[in-house]
């Protein structure tokens, strides 16, 4: 099972696979692959819940859902996700929130779409064990002041997300997720940190790889064209639930050998 410092000391020497999971049976299916960390993310939000976005996923809902792949997870480290206003404006509040998905729910670390009202938090929950993952570029947490817009693109914003990227790692983060951000931006804080890079939408010269399970095996009705599906999860339910409703309405299903038709009530009872 790799542990917090054994993802910390990939950087630069083993390219890191990362995927999100919400659920037990989807985080075993991501494990035995040997994908090496699941991130529960707080995308469980557009992906399983039905929110048009990220900011009404509640620390309820990611710790379910982080104790659900826990419960699946045998070996991948496993990160929880701190949803929208669960930490940024008190501490106290942000300690008990990312607590709880390791005391309660078995995750091994946090990820925090970071700031600079991060830097502090960060240093903080490291002192107290409880390891986290930053997070830069795109965060779909601030959507309302940033958009979806692809993020360090000026010469003043990528020097900014160098800074943030450096006081992270300084302030004890063990791994940064750099999300749609231009690819040579993402080498160049690659080479800069010793923490490992994690990218999405960030190009080739990131330490690791994370996308969204949806996007990555197929399932959602949409996914950004930084995502690539590997899979076609999405229409291979389709086709399982038309043949489902067919047999059914034509009386095909249930036969016979789903019937017990040899049982009978008393053989049952
Ligand atoms: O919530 C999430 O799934 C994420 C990944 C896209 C990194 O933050």
């Amino acid at each position: 099972m790799p542990t917090v410092r054994d993802v910390r000391e990939m950087a630069g020497e083993e390219t890191i696979t990362m995927l999100t999971a919400y659920d037990a049976p989807t985080a075993e299916i991501v494990d035995e692959a040997g994908v090496d960390v699941i991130l529960v993310g707080d995308s469980v939000g557009n992906t399983a819940l039905g929110y048009d976005s990220t900011l009404p996923v509640t620390v309820d809902e990611i710790a379910s859902h982080t104790g659900a792949v826990v419960r699946g997870t045998d070996d991948a480290l496993v990160v929880a996700d701190l949803p929208f206003l669960s930490f940024g404006y008190d501490e106290t509040a942000a300690v008990e929130n990312a607590g709880r998905m390791l005391k309660e729910e078995g995750a091994s670390a946090v990820k925090i779409e970071s700031g600079e009202h991060t830097v502090e938090l960060t240093e903080t929950l490291t002192r107290v064990g409880i390891p986290v993952m930053a997070h830069l570029g795109l965060t779909p947490q601030h959507v309302n002041r940033e958009g979806y817009a692809r993020q360090g693109t000026t010469e003043e914003s990528a020097e900014e997300m160098l800074d943030l990227a450096r006081a992270h790692e300084d302030a004890g983060a063990f791994a940064l997720v750099l999300e749609h951000v231009p690819a040579n931006l993402a080498g160049t804080i690659t080479e800069e940190l010793t923490i490992p890079t994690i990218g999405i939408g960030a190009g080739p010269e990131t330490d690791g790889q994370v996308l969204v399970i949806d996007d990555a095996v197929g399932l959602g009705d949409w996914s950004p064209s930084f995502s690539k599906q590997f899979g076609d999860v999405r229409g291979e339910m389709e086709r399982a639930v038309s043949r489902f409703r067919d047999a059914v309405e034509s009386g095909e299903f249930p036969a016979d050998e789903h019937s017990h038709v040899e049982e009978t009530v008393d053989d049952v009872y």
